[in-house]
């Protein structure tokens, strides 16, 4: 291992729970350089005929081995008893000697948000079209900002921000998929849907609308955010574990976030164009909105095989990848 990498490897690990909430994608070390080349994957999207996914009668065994069309995606009062394997597994993920009652804080969770089943009316006659929005710096320049608009739904991650960038990545957000290292402020039409990765996340969101006490988990975090509690949803922590062995099939610790929002969108939509994934040639990850790079195959997830997956999905027409700038 060179010198260089060693250096990174120490200063992620001081760095660690700042950086990861920064990136989209793939997490840790930070090396500041300029965006240059993109891997020579296509300028345009390829224009595959779309097909809507009601119908996974035609589906590959690759696919249909992996969606598991019943997985709870986002957490009621009905649905949030976990099995006992799945809650000891999400329970690994937080590293906090006391992980607060669980139950006590879903009863919580429900007493403030709308305690709902949603998106439970997936079927033939459903055609949503869904926009999953990376970070990627492939789309800057892209111009991509007006077909990213014009989905029912436009799913955006971490702090990736619209303004100032409306012509490559848009100004609509109905969805903005956030853990509390990761909060930013949303407008009154964007469903926050937190991704829980402790229980001390939930009782996080709980704070934000209510006490505002929670300013530190790993790191600090802002004790409140504008945002409306009408449109709150939370990730079931099921659904991560889902992600993780039926789609990245065990590789890393836990799935990225922008793969378990690619997942969550192939759920909730019958059309998934995937905008502002992707790494530069060089193997690394980078921002359209700051200039921090992080190295691909690093930390918690496991790039390469997400990469796999996120392939073959577009393979299969089941996501449409649009690439921005070479
Ligand atoms: C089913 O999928 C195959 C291969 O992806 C494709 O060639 C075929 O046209 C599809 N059939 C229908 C009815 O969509
Ligand atoms: C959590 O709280 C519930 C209700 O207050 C209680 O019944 C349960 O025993 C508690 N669980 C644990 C593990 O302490
Ligand atoms: C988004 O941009 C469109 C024009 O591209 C504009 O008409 C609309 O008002 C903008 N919406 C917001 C919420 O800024
Ligand atoms: C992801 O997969 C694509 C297609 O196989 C490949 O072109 C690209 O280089 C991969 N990305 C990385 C960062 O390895």
């Amino acid at each position: 291992m060179t010198l260089l990498l060693k250096r990174l490897r120490y200063i992620s690990a001081l760095l660690i729970s700042t950086t990861i909430l920064l990136f989209l994608y793939f997490q840790n070390s930070i090396v500041v350089l300029t965006y240059s080349s993109y891997s020579s994957v296509s300028k345009q999207a390829q224009h595959a005929s779309h097909i809507c996914l009601g119908d996974l009668g035609n589906s590959s065994s690759w696919f249909s081995e992996r969606y598991k069309p019943t997985v709870p995606l986002l957490l009621n009062s009905a649905n949030s008893e976990l099995h006992a394997n799945i809650f000891s597994w999400w329970k690994e993920l937080q590293d906090v000697p006391n992980v607060p009652n669980y139950t006590e804080v879903v009863d919580q969770l429900f007493s403030l948000f709308p305690d709902e089943d949603h998106y439970s009316d997936a079927g033939p006659d459903r055609c949503r079209t869904c926009a999953v929005v990376g970070n990627s710096g492939n789309l800057l320049r892209s111009n991509y900002g007006q077909q990213i608009d014009s989905h029912d739904f436009v799913i955006r991650i971490n702090k990736g921000p619209t303004e100032d960038y409306e012509k490559d990545v848009g100004n609509k957000t109905t969805h903005r998929i956030l853990y509390p290292e990761s909060a930013v402020d949303l407008d009154d039409n964007t469903h926050l849907v937190l991704l829980p990765f402790k229980v001390l996340d939930m009782q996080w969101l709980i704070s934000v609308f209510t006490t505002k006490n929670i300013i530190q988990t790993y790191t600090e975090v802002p004790s409140t955010i504008k945002a409306n509690k009408d449109k709150v949803m939370i990730l079931h922590p099921e659904f991560i574990r889902y992600v993780h062995d039926n789609w990245a099939e065990g590789h890393g610790r836990y799935p990225s976030t922008g793969f378990l929002t690619l997942i969550f969108a192939l759920h909730i939509c019958d059309k998934v164009n995937v905008f502002g994934f992707g790494a530069t040639s060089d193997r690394n990850w980078h921002h359209y909105f700051d200039e921090t790079l992080t190295l691909f195959e690093y930390g918690s997830h496991s790039g390469d095989f997400e990469n796999i997956t996120i392939n073959q999905l577009h393979q299969e027409n089941k996501i449409l990848m649009y690439k921005g700038l070479t």
